[in-house]
């Protein structure tokens, strides 16, 4: 079976990715700076599937290191996920994130060029279609108009890996556009610790659930949508984490360059996600309605037709299971994964 090998591979999405992949059959090399996950995860790993990754404690922005990990492993493949992800700092630190995010790929296309190794999934986001004209969002909408570098950094990313594959018909490139992935491992051994206050929705309910927090903070009421909050596409980080196996198996077979939409179709509000949380975890939620989040749309749902018929994949879990497997994960990790 192929060797993958996944940069950010003990973080949020990596670590379902990794379990995925093992279960499937493939041999899973995992490469991350742990600089927001933990090296417990590959325990976790174990547990699930019976198998520990073999694993570099490495910064993609190390060349050298980079050269040798090729070096040491036969790699048909890399699915790219290191990278750093928070929106509000990308803003206050903008160079930090260009380094991490286009750099630190850069590095990372350059070694893998080096060692004939040209396939690559990389891990995109719905961000790129920054306020989309209209939805559900099709992969050859409009992109560009991001509001902040984290975004911008997938953009060019996206472009990176658009020429580079143009000269060179050996490239078999797979964007991936996420929508807002939520939940966690069935298991409860694996799922998002977010650091400090939490930025997204669900995080932030989970932290009312368990008190911890007060009350959510709805971000506006006033949008034009059914019940005046923004809608999105949540998609259950399992069912996320699947689609890279039939990315991989495509991107392992094809030549050239796919943009594909990961999400189910179907968006929710955020006083739906709200509902659907306090089914989970029996309790009722309090809440306030606050001003507009700034650089915030009303609503983003995928078409996620694409997915299904090149990748033969689509979603099967619904916003019940993810807010159920992230209130067992909440509670079964209180201190995170230590
Ligand atoms: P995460 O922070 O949980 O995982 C990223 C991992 O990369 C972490 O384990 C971190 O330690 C590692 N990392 C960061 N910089 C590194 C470096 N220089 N060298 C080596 N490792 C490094 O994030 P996630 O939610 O699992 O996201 C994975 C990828 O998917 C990211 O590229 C993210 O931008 C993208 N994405 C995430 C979402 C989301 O909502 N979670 C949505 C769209 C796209
Ligand atoms: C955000 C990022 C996006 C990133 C994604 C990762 C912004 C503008 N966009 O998307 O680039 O890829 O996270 O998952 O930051 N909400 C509340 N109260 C809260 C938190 C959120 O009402 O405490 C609302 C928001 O206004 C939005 C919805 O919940 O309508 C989802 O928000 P969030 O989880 O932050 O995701 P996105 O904004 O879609």
């Amino acid at each position: 079976m192929a060797a993958i090998l996944v940069t950010g591979g003990t973080g949020y999405i990596g670590s379902h990715t990794c379990v995925e992949l093992i279960q499937a059959g493939y041999e899973v090399i995992v490469l991350d700076n742990l600089y927001n996950s933990s090296k417990v995860v590959l325990d976790r790993i174990q547990t699930i599937t019976g198998t520990k990754p073999k694993f570099y404690d490495m910064d993609v922005l190390d060349r050298a290191g980079l050269d040798r990990v090729f070096a040491e492993n036969h790699i048909d493949a890399v699915i790219h996920f290191a990278g750093y992800k928070a929106v509000g700092e990308s803003v206050e630190k903008p160079l930090l994130y260009y380094e991490n995010n286009i750099t630190g790929s850069i590095n990372l296309y350059q070694a893998m060029k080096k060692a004939g190794c040209k396939t690559i999934v990389f891990s995109s986001s719905a961000t790129v279609y920054g306020d989309p004209e209209k939805c559900p969002i099709t992969e050859d909408s409009k992109v560009g108009g991001t509001t902040n570098p984290y975004g911008t950094s997938k953009l060019m990313n996206e472009k990176i890996l658009e020429d580079t594959a143009k000269p060179d018909p050996d490239w078999s490139v797979l964007l991936l556009r996420y929508f807002n992935p939520i939940g966690a491992h069935q298991s409860g051994l694996l799922g998002e610790v977010p650091n400090g206050i939490p930025n997204n929705l669900v995080p932030y309910i989970a932290r009312v659930a368990n008190g911890t927090l007060d009350y959510l903070r709805v971000f506006g009421n006033d949008y034009p949508t059914p019940d005046g909050t923004g809608v999105r596409d949540y998609i259950h980080v399992v069912d996320l984490a699947k689609g890279h196996i039939g990315a991989v198996e495509y991107a392992l077979h094809h030549k050239g360059v796919e943009h594909i939409n990961l999400g189910t179709g179907i968006g929710y509000s955020v006083l739906d996600v709200l509902h659907a949380y306090e089914k989970a975890c029996g309790k009722t939620l309090p809440y306030k309605i606050l001003a507009r989040r700034p650089g915030d749309i009303a609503e983003c749902y995928a078409d996620a037709s694409k997915a299904k018929k090149l990748l033969g994949w689509s979603a099967q879990y619904g916003i019940d299971d993810m807010c159920r497997d992230s209130w067992n994960f909440t509670l079964k990790n209180p201190n995170g994964i230590e």
